[in-house]
């Protein structure tokens, strides 16, 4: 059996659409246009975008907004098969429509969150993307078809165009799963190693100018950069897609992305501006001896157990980071 037989038959699928080069020419075509539209709205635009990559949520929006139409359109595949056996079947014809009318207005949010991450893919992602999306389009019109049959009374053959659509809709849901999984979209890329635990020594204060400067601790890329008379230290990889933060520009406390722009906070590591919805890691930092020091801080538990002793160790970490604590 050849090497292409054993593989499976998703990831043939998946080979074949990423393999699709002219596919790129109508994909810039439309994030050229996106982002015309959100340039036009200036700084309503940039709250817009940030809204539906869900940097308010710290979490990307699209992922979730999915299983409403997933979930919604399953019922209502359930549904139409129940009304078809069942003696009596009005209420399930009902639950069914009112199933198809929710699973349009969620599909219809989704898709405005997933436009705004596609937006920044690259290459293969976005090939895999766009026909992600034409998917997902698709299958919104025939439950817009069926959405209007069922509301005219054509019962059997809005049930037809509903489980043409979930065909449709579980097809494009592999490719959405791909591109998280193979395409890490989605996917915090920051670095979650909790080195170093000590401070450890990086670079000699006098060789850190006024440009970020990407150090090395125990194996951890981290991005050292002066700010305001201080020294702050976060994780080289923007969370967003891995983009080196060395490589970014200081503006107003805060470290900009090379790669999208995403914006983080020097002193908190807080996302500011999307695309990227969490922040990088944060590292407290002293001098020793003319040597800059930086120490991992681990993040706080939101909920206990050991919710108060993480509090305490975290404020000790606060006080030794400003100088105030002995470790
Ligand atoms: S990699 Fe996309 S904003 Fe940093």
């Amino acid at each position: 059996m050849g090497a292409r037989a054993d593989r499976p038959s998703g990831d043939r699928m998946v080979a074949v659409i990423e393999g699709q080069g002219w596919l790129d020419k109508p994909s810039y075509k439309i994030e050229h246009g996106m982002a015309l539209a959100l340039n036009l709205l200036g700084p309503a635009g940039v709250r817009v975008r940030d809204f539906l990559h869900g940097r308010w949520f710290g979490h990307p929006l699209h992922p979730m907004l999915t299983d409403i139409p997933a979930g919604a359109w399953t019922a209502a595949l359930v549904l139409d098969g129940m009304a078809v056996l069942a003696p009596r079947p009005e209420g399930f014809k009902d639950a069914a429509r009112a199933a198809v009318g929710a699973g349009l207005a969620g599909a219809a949010v989704a898709a405005l969150a997933g436009l705004a991450d596609w937006q920044f893919t690259h290459d293969n992602a976005r090939r895999i993307g766009l026909v992600h999306g034409t998917l997902n389009t698709a299958a919104t019109g025939l439950y817009c078809l069926s959405w209007i049959q069922r509301r005219g009374g054509a019962d059997h053959r809005a049930r037809w165009a509903g489980a043409a659509g979930w065909a449709v809709m579980a097809a494009s849901s592999y490719l959405g799963g791909s591109l998280v999984y193979r395409h890490r979209i989605g996917v915090d890329h920051s670095d979650k190693e909790l080195e170093p635990r000590q401070f450890t020594a990086v670079l000699a204060e006098s060789e850190l100018g006024a440009e970020p400067c990407q150090v090395q601790a125990h194996g951890v890329a981290v991005v050292l950069a002066r700010s305001g008379g201080a020294i702050y230290a976060l994780g080289e990889h923007c969370p967003h897609l891995g983009g080196p933060l060395s490589k970014g520009h200081l503006s107003r406390g805060q470290i900009i992305c090379p790669w999208h722009g995403s914006r983080f906070d020097l002193a908190t590591g807080t996302c500011r501006r999307g695309p990227a919805t969490t922040g990088p890691p944060r590292f407290a930092t002293r001098i020793r001896a003319g040597q800059i020091e930086i120490r991992r801080i681990p993040p706080v538990p939101a909920a206990p157990p050991g919710r108060v002793l993480a509090r305490q160790q975290h404020i000790r970490d606060q006080e030794e980071a400003r100088g105030d604590r002995r470790p």
